[in-house]
């Protein structure tokens, strides 16, 4: 859907700004009609690289379809995902990209509607049914693990990937998908593909019909089933949500229940799967820090297989090296937003409709703030070397009212996945392993990191 498509279908969006609206901030419009649009595709830190030496940390730029700005650094960081002032809309932000597929979801609400919603899905996050999800994922991956030490060298990202949605299903299904697993896998790439696709129509056989068509597959896979969860006592995320009610005791509707679904697949599936991938390459290029997080591992003197919820704390480097590997490779590189009253920012002066984005990837690897930002150093989020850091130089989960929900599960899943690869085990990379990126929309090795994991 072009932009202007966008608008009409939602009255409540602010109208698109006239064309000279942003003409006072630095920075260029590209070709004609798509702008930077391939240019930002082909490499998108190089050309927020590029355009930071040329015009510095806040520039305009004409991409997906119109002109929109960018704010580099913590302090833009803080600005807009504290937005202190309830200036940032993240529904009319994401819109434009997102609307078309996963409509509804809760990072596509704003201020009120959000807050209602955001208090209403989080029951599914609560420490009970966490350690349930705990369960399901130490089952699932151990399992898994074994299977792959056997299988010698592995392509490590299709793998996580095929295993992510898996476990997904059970935790958030209470089921295994079973024969619709490959649809539903399916539906999911074509969903997030189209969601950058250039051609926003949805023309059968390209990016944004085959989008188009799995989230049609998806909401009737996922409508089916809500009656009978509904009357079900089940403890998986999906019966949660099919149960819960708002504050004013109201249940929600069977199509909220389904986009909410569609949308925290959406936002778990991809995600886990790069961070476990790039931390799994960033392990297997620094072998001392595979030992260091054996040791500790070992060192809490559990004797079972599986990882008790109750001790995830105590795996601190592996939260480090988790946090390190996000650092340098975060799932989401850049959060848009659009802005719905006038603000200021470096000098510049901006008007309601503008749309804006902030880049998680560049604030990461700024060398003011993270010395040698290319260097694989988890000891940079020890308490120590914390101290005196901004708040929003490290935000691969977002900030503020939308930070990421799923953030507690993530984690739990990666420490998990590396519990299980690391006691006992080793991750062996080939060399050029992992060597080029596919950095966005969600950053995945082109070549799907060939990996072995072996017994000691
Ligand atoms: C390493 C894994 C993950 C990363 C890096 C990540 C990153 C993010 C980021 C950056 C946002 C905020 C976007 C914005 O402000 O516009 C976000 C929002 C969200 N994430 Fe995650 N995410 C991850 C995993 C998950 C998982 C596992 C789930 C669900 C189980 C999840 C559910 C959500 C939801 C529901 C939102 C919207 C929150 C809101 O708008 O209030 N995420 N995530």
């Amino acid at each position: 859907m072009a932009r202007a498509d966008t608008f009409a279908a939602n009255p409540h969006w602010l109208p698109a700004l006239p064309g000279s609206a942003l003409d006072h901030v630095p920075g260029e419009d590209g070709w004609p009609i798509v702008g930077n649009t391939f240019r930002i595709l082909a490499d998108p830190p190089g050309h927020v690289r590029r355009m930071h030496a040329t015009y510095g940390k806040v520039y305009r730029n004409h991409s997906f379809g119109g002109r929109n700005v960018t704010l580099l650094g913590p302090e833009a960081n803080e600005l807009v995902l504290f937005d202190r002032d309830k200036i940032f809309s993240s529904e009319q932000g994401w819109g434009p990209t997102l609307n078309q597929l996963f409509p509804r979801g809760l990072m596509l609400m704003d201020f009120e509607k959000h807050r209602v919603h955001r208090r209403t899905l989080s029951v599914a996050f609560k420490p009970e049914p966490m350690r349930l999800y705990a369960d399901v994922l130490n089952d699932g991956i151990s399992k898994r693990v074994k299977e792959w030490r056997q299988q010698g060298e592995i392509k490590f990202y299709p793998e996580i990937k095929q295993l992510t949605l898996e476990l997904a299903a059970v935790a958030f299904l209470g089921t295994t998908v079973g024969p619709e697993a490959d649809k539903v896998n399916k539906s999911f790439v074509d969903m997030v593909q189209a969601s950058i696709a250039p051609v926003r129509t949805p023309i059968p056989g390209l990016a944004m019909g085959k989008g188009v068509a799995g989230r049609k597959y998806l909401l009737d896979y996922f409508g089916r089933e809500v009656p009978r969860r509904r009357k079900g006592n089940g403890e998986d995320m999906f019966s949660q949500i099919c149960r819960v009610t708002h504050e004013d005791g109201s249940l929600l509707s069977d199509d909220e229940i389904v986009d909410h679904m569609n949308f925290l697949m959406m936002a778990a599936h991809d995600t886990i799967t790069s961070s476990g991938t790039s931390m799994v390459m960033q392990l297997g290029r620094n072998p001392d820090w595979q030992d260091r997080l054996r040791d500790e591992m070992d060192g809490l003197g559990i004797n079972d297989d599986a990882l008790p919820y109750d001790r995830l704390g105590d795996l601190v480097l592996t939260d480090y090296a988790f946090k390190e590997s996000m650092r340098l490779m975060p799932p989401v590189p850049s959060i848009p937003r659009r802005a719905i009253k006038p603000f200021s920012f470096g000098g510049y002066d901006f008007p309601a409709g503008t749309f804006v984005g902030i880049n998680t990837h560049f604030t990461h690897t700024m060398p003011e703030i993270w010395p040698e930002p290319q260097a694989f150093d988890p000891l940079r989020f020890s308490p120590d070397a914390s101290k005196g850091r901004h708040k929003f130089a490290y935000v691969p989960f977002g900030g503020g009212a939308h930070m990421c929900l799923g953030l507690h599960f993530a984690t739990m899943q990666i420490k998990i996945l590396m519990w299980h690869i690391l006691r006992g085990g080793r991750i062996d990379l080939p060399q050029v392993s992992g060597d080029k990126w596919q950095a966005w929309p969600i950053p995945k090795p082109r070549d799907g990191l060939p990996v072995r994991l072996t017994v000691l």
